[in-house]
């Protein structure tokens, strides 16, 4: 599913980015784009994270 509609970043995309190493959301930002423009998809993109480095 979308999290960031602004930049087209996936459930997925962040579950990768968790994969390659990303432990921080902001490194989650960096690696995806997540949440650079209005930001209203944070709080979803930050648990989407915290669930996959959970799983990890
Ligand atoms: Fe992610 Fe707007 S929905 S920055």
């Amino acid at each position: 599913m979308y999290v960031c509609l602004c930049v087209g970043v996936t459930d997925r995309d962040i579950e990768n980015a968790v994969s390659d190493g990303a432990r921080s959301w902001r490194e989650v930002r960096e690696a995806t784009g997540c949440a650079g423009q209005c930001g209203k998809c944070a709080c979803t993109g930050k648990s989407v994270m915290r669930d996959a480095i959970t799983q990890e």
